[in-house]
């Protein structure tokens, strides 16, 4: 089947782009900025996004004087003599064609041992034909559902499948960005699912408003499945740093985590200087303290009475008002109900242990959703994960034994502006991890309705960037940082509905595209239960008999 055609290139340029004029008949409407199309060239087949969408006449007197309202014939004579429209269309990706008379599918050219997609590197001719892309086109860039690849949604304008490379997308640090509402836990639950079904890294999810474990309502009525519910205890493991979640009815929770004040270090209140509202000089007094007395400086310090820290204070020049003011603030932590003054890394490892058989972890923070619980207790388990998981990546590199390997382990955070933003992300351990624990296998996925309060750097570290809706203007900035061709990509942003429309762009994506996300529904569940495939083969019967009947 020949491509759908809607018009030809009539001029262009390398950097700018073609220009494409509609066949009469094709209606602008029809098209949406984003939208995914083919270029037939004489050799090459062209894969591009429209950019821009314009109306033209070619006479000035129709737009001095357009037709009146009831002039319906006079409209139509005039559509496509004296008026047309043309788009802008930007090559992304070029690939031979096998058959200059009768082009092959992508797909099938690549069968027959052609090149697959590769980044453009010249453009077609006047008048090559602007073509609709098939869902083979869509299949040979973005590929088809497979061990790696997963649908995450579909064009704005047709409804065939678009896959994200999820090998990819968890080998990099990824964002999920876009103002509230857009649909951002939606999709980071859909993406998770995706990855967990087809088993291509270990999950961590600091999960701030229980909404991954369990059910959460949908804004205009019905329920959501959460990925415990989906994948079951035997593959989702559920902390809760309330003892009160432990008590719910069937919201089941795996362990309580208590947290020691032992286990807070310095860099700890780097991170909550701000939480806590403590001066700088207040937060270097925590490492001047941690110098001083190691792992119990934080009971050492709650202890003290006026005179010992005067004692301290002439001993380390610390400054006394700023030491008094770091005890009263971190006596508030002290008090919080999941901290104890002593407490050993078992349950984080334990966690760890989970991760490592290929499982994942999802930590509640039930009643305490505070910033400040979830960023203390997210930056003390994290840095106990990665000190272990560094330990053993070098024991790997004296082994090289492929199953001394850590496993891939991504680690989801929201709020990730609060860890990453340029004062935080040079001293924590998030910041680390965004910049190099990739090397380590040790990725994170960032969800953020800010992404202008990330720092740059880590930024540019992030591999695929998954954007819905945004306003604010420095925030489109941030999410375009370190990526070409910003002025189309800025008006894809710009045109995205505001809910559950996404630009996916980067590492896990052969060029950027616009999608309409993926309902997750009934029929989204059952898909992924079966492994991710679609459902209705015989393995995903086994896989429900065995769910049923044990
Ligand atoms: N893929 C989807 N399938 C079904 N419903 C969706 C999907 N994406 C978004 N929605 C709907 O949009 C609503 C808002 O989505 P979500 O809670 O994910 O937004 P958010 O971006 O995380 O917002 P916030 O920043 O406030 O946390 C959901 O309650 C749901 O009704
Ligand atoms: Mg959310």
């Amino acid at each position: 089947m020949r491509r759908k055609r809607l018009g030809v290139v009539t001029d262009g340029a390398f950097n700018a782009g073609l220009t494409v004029r509609l066949d009469p008949g094709v209606s602008t409407e029809s098209l949406r900025i984003g939208d995914f199309v083919i270029v037939e060239g004489e050799e090459y087949l062209y894969f591009s996004a429209i950019t821009d969408l314009e109306l033209r006449a070619t006479d000035a007197r129709v737009q001095a004087d357009p037709p009146p309202d009831d002039a319906a014939f006079l409209r139509e004579v005039l559509q496509g003599t004296a008026t047309y429209a043309t788009v802008q269309v930007k090559p992304y990706l070029m690939m031979r064609r096998v058959s200059p008379a009768e082009p092959l599918a992508a797909a099938e050219a690549a069968l027959v041992g052609e090149e697959g997609p590769r980044p453009v590197k010249t453009i077609p001719m006047h008048f090559a034909v602007l073509c609709e892309a098939r869902e083979e086109d869509f299949a040979a860039v973005f590929g088809a559902e497979d061990e790696a690849h997963f649908a995450v949604g579909t064009p704005l304008t047709q409804d065939i499948p678009i896959c994200l490379d999820l090998r990819r997308f968890v080998e990099r640090s990824n964002g999920i960005f876009g103002q509230s509402g857009t649909g951002k836990s939606f999709l980071a639950r859909l993406l998770l699912a995706g990855i967990i079904a087809k088993g291509l890294a270990s999950n961590l999810i600091f999960d701030m408003h229980n909404e991954y474990a369990y059910s959460v309502q949908r804004e205009g009525g019905g329920w959501a499945k959460g990925l415990r519910e989906i994948f079951g205890p035997s593959s989702v493991l559920v902390y809760s740093l309330d003892e009160r979640a432990s008590r719910q009815e069937g919201r089941a929770v795996d362990g309580v985590l208590r947290l020691g004040l032992n286990q807070i270090e310095a860099e700890d209140v780097l991170l909550l200087g701000e939480e806590l509202d403590l001066t700088s000089t207040a937060q270097a007094t925590a490492g001047l303290l941690q110098d001083r007395y190691g792992e119990d400086w934080l009971r050492a310090l709650l202890e003290m009475d006026a005179e010992a820290i005067q004692a301290f204070c002439a001993e380390t020049n610390a400054h006394p008002g700023a030491t008094e003011a770091l005890q009263r603030k971190l006596k508030e932590v002290a008090r919080r109900p999941y901290i104890q003054p002593q407490a050993a890394f078992d349950q984080v490892d334990e966690m760890l242990h989970v991760l490592e058989g290929g499982k994942h972890v999802i930590l509640q923070f039930g009643r305490h959703q505070r910033l400040l619980d979830y960023m203390l207790v997210a930056n003390v388990i994290t840095r106990r994960i990665m000190r272990q998981y560094e330990a053993k990546w070098n024991r790997y590199l004296e082994t090289r034994r492929e199953e001394d390997k850590p496993r891939q382990l991504m680690i989801t955070i929201e709020e990730a502006h609060k860890f990453l933003n340029p004062a935080a992300a040079r001293q924590t351990v998030f910041g680390t991890i965004a910049r190099e624990m990739r090397k380590f296998n040790v990725t994170l996925m960032v969800i953020d309705q800010r992404p202008s309060g990330i720092d740059t750097e880590v930024l540019s570290q992030i591999g695929t960037r998954v954007t819905g809706k945004m306003t604010e203007e420095r925030d489109i900035e941030a999410v375009l940082t370190g990526v070409g061709n910003r002025p189309f990509l800025r008006g894809a942003l710009e045109s995205l509905d505001t809910r559950q429309q996404v630009l996916l762009m980067g590492h896990a994506v052969p060029m950027p595209i616009v999608v309409q996300t993926r309902n997750y529904d009934e029929a989204f569940y059952q898909a992924v239960a079966g492994g991710g495939r679609r459902p209705g083969r015989p393995e995903d019967l086994a896989g429900k008999l065995e769910e049923l009947f044990g």
